[in-house]
């Protein structure tokens, strides 16, 4: 890991600010040539601290958690709960119990939308969505909306790409239960004013859940300063495993949803008729948790903390802002979403290459994008195209990936062109 502080700006701009030594992934070449990792909104690379803290894990305290009383379960367990500590503290939550651990944002989404929403929602309320929202952020309130007979409105775009907030009084009024919203777009990268609509929304007496799967490897985020009712991330898109994500909840909020599922753990009696639930957050991890995934991701906070978050969203502007820069140099290239603030991805097109043809031509060269609609089909259809190409970065990418990227597709016209011919 970087030291920082005295970390010069031209030497990162050149190196990444992360070692890429410490990804053993990076070292790897890509039909023969070195691998330009730049997908990361799918999913990031993992360092070797994280890899070794799962090995770690169950090279030497493999056991099950909360039950067992020998040693190896108490440590399993105390490792476990530390990761939950460690996850408390990276967001601001006032205690660990807050942190729900689930499989990813999706689980976490679902969680809040089936257990909180079929328990307070009705015929006639209102569940205030955005055009811009990642399927895991629609289509469970989709689901629940068609159990409970309550409407899904969606705040719409200005032309840039931001959040109509002007709109927001309009779509906002006693009907409406539920506000949520990413807080960093997947496609457009617009960074959503979490705190503002949290406030008008909490006014009106409607909770607020905020999709950061995109804005908590980034940025700080801080949930007592959002003040948000519930915050979704996954481990895997900031250097931890996958399978393992968080649901952050305001107690009272936690305290009054039902769990939704079932089995050992959760439960505090269980007779043959009905059962008595666990305390928050254990009555909603049921079954064997992802203990290793959990130590991993407390080994992924660690390493973004000894960078600094503040650092890491530095790094990554201005690493942004090149790209955009470099981008527009490309003849007709359409590029999408507002040009600052955003976050650390840009979503473009290079005419006459669809997509998918553009992400096979960049892997031949060993660089690897996202093509597709990258789970937002609605907002898609909104910009009028089927599919997008995506460039999305993290601290280990550097200048010369970028450079990478711009002088490929300097080349597309030409390959394109011959296979047309
Ligand atoms: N949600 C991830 C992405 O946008 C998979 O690529």
């Amino acid at each position: 890991m970087r030291p920082t502080g005295d970390v010069q700006e031209h030497q990162t701009a050149t190196t990444g600010l992360f070692l890429r030594d410490d990804f053993p992934i990076l070292q790897r070449m890509v039909h023969g040539v070195p691998l330009v990792y730049l997908d990361n909104a799918a999913t990031t690379q993992k360092p070797t601290v994280v890899i070794e803290a799962e090995a770690a894990y169950y090279r030497t305290s493999n056991a099950n958690v909360h039950r067992a009383i020998h040693t190896l379960g108490e440590e399993a367990t105390r490792q476990y709960e530390q990761a939950r500590a460690t996850v408390a503290s990276f967001i601001g939550s006032p205690a660990p119990e807050q942190c729900v651990f689930v499989r990813n944002a999706t689980e976490a989404l679902n969680l809040v939308a089936w257990a909180w929403g079929m328990d307070h929602l009705s015929s006639g309320d209102e569940i205030l969505l955005t055009v811009m929202e990642h399927h895991s952020n629609l289509v469970p309130w989709q689901m629940v909306a068609k159990r409970t007979g309550a409407r899904l409105r969606f705040l719409p775009l200005a032309p840039d790409g931001t959040l109509r907030l002007d709109a927001l009084d309009t779509f906002l009024s006693e009907r409406t239960k539920i506000v949520a919203f990413t807080h960093v777009s997947n496609v457009l990268g617009t960074i959503t004013p979490v705190a503002e609509i949290c406030r008008r929304a909490q006014r009106l007496g409607a909770i607020t859940v905020v999709d950061a799967a995109q804005s908590v490897p980034h940025q700080p985020v801080d949930v007592t300063a959002l003040g948000c009712d519930f915050l979704a991330f996954s481990a895997h898109k900031m250097y931890g495993p996958m399978g393992i994500g968080v649901l952050w909840g305001r107690l009272e909020r936690l305290q009054e949803m039902e769990p939704l599922f079932g089995g050992g753990e959760m439960i505090l009696r269980v007779g043959l008729e009905s059962s008595t639930w666990n305390e928050v957050p254990y009555k909603f991890e049921a079954g064997t948790p992802n203990v290793a995934g959990a130590i991993g991701l407390a080994a992924a906070i660690d390493y973004l903390r000894g960078i600094g978050m503040e650092a890491i969203a530095g790094y990554e502007s201005q690493l942004t802002e090149y790209a955009l820069l470099r981008l527009r140099s490309v003849p007709g290239i359409e590029v999408y979403g507002p040009e600052s603030p955003r976050g650390s991805l840009v979503a473009f097109n290079v005419p006459g290459v669809h997509p998918h043809d553009l992400s096979q031509f960049l892997d031949q060269q060993g660089i690897a994008i996202r093509a597709g609609h990258h789970c937002a089909q609605p907002l898609l259809k909104h910009l009028c195209v089927v599919a997008t190409a995506r460039a999305s970065f993290a601290p280990y990418n550097t200048r010369a990936d970028v450079d990478a990227l711009v002088d490929a597709l300097g080349r597309v016209g030409d390959f394109f062109g011959h296979v047309g011919s």
